[in-house]
């Protein structure tokens, strides 16, 4: 693994997407045993995590044990799908993730997709996350257009929780997790970019050739507030890692 230099934030490339899995899963490791197991995981979904979580679920059935103290916080799920459909984030996390370990059902959580008062269920999360002790460790992926979450270009740095119309561009490249394009939903609810910089540690991993362009205007760019990924700059402990197909337009 090599720091890429003069990035904005550090940026590392990575041999192949196991280094940087390993990497991550010792981090868990590692905070895991400082916390006697009392820990805070931000998780993302999409493919950059699949190989994470398979690691993940190998080292808990060799030697982690114990899971069930530890409590999760999604970044975001889809709005209008029904339960239990294929490509909502909770069955992906479900089929991953949450059905190898033995996570307590009461401590995984994720935003809420429907509710009369749509802003109080937003903020009545936000304070679970709060009174959870804040997030440890926030896992992140990067949309093509450089969304983090659901936050698409131009959400505000300081944005919370809250519903979201999807960008056409992510409900394109999401469409290879449905049937047809057409049954994308058009909205969303995320952790908002402020929500998402409050967690104690943000890492990030951007894998192959569609990132690319949006990595290269952010780590050799303009500080653009347009771009959600920007925002890694403002946090005091995150990393980004890469491979060569997604550093491919670095220079
Ligand atoms: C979705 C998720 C994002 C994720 C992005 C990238 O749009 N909402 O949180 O980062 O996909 O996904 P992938 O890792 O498949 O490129």
């Amino acid at each position: 693994m090599q720091r890429i230099p003069d990035t904005p934030f550090p940026t590392f490339l990575v041999e192949t997407q196991e280094s940087a899995n390993a990497l991550l899963a010792d981090e868990i490791t590692a905070l895991l045993s400082e916390r006697s197991g009392r820990l805070v995981l931000g998780l993302a979904t999409g493919s950059s995590p699949v190989g994470l979580y398979a690691e993940l679920v190998r080292r808990f059935k060799e030697d982690w044990g114990d899971l069930s103290f530890v409590k999760t916080f999604n970044l975001d799920e889809y709005r209008g799908l029904p339960t239990g459909h294929p490509a909502s984030y909770q069955t992906f996390m479900t089929k991953h993730l949450f059905s190898k370990i033995n996570l307590g059902t009461e401590h995984v959580h994720f935003p809420p997709t429907e509710a009369n008062d749509f802003d109080a269920a937003c903020a009545a999360w936000e304070e679970t996350i709060r009174s959870a002790g804040g997030i440890d460790w926030q896992l992140l992926g990067v949309g093509r257009n450089g969304h983090i979450g659901f936050n698409e270009p131009a959400s505000p740095f300081d944005s919370r929780t809250r519903r979201v119309e999807l960008a056409e561009s992510t409900r394109a490249a999401n469409a290879r997790f449905f049937d047809s394009a057409d049954e994308v939903p058009t909205e969303a609810v995320t952790m908002g970019i402020g929500t998402i910089l409050e967690a104690k540690r943000l890492r990030v991993l951007a894998f192959g050739e569609t990132k690319a362009e949006i990595l290269a205007s952010v780590l050799r760019g303009e500080d653009d507030s347009s771009i959600p990924l920007n925002a890694l700059r403002r946090h005091p402990d995150t990393a980004l890692y890469i491979d060569a197909a997604a550093a491919a337009r670095l220079g």
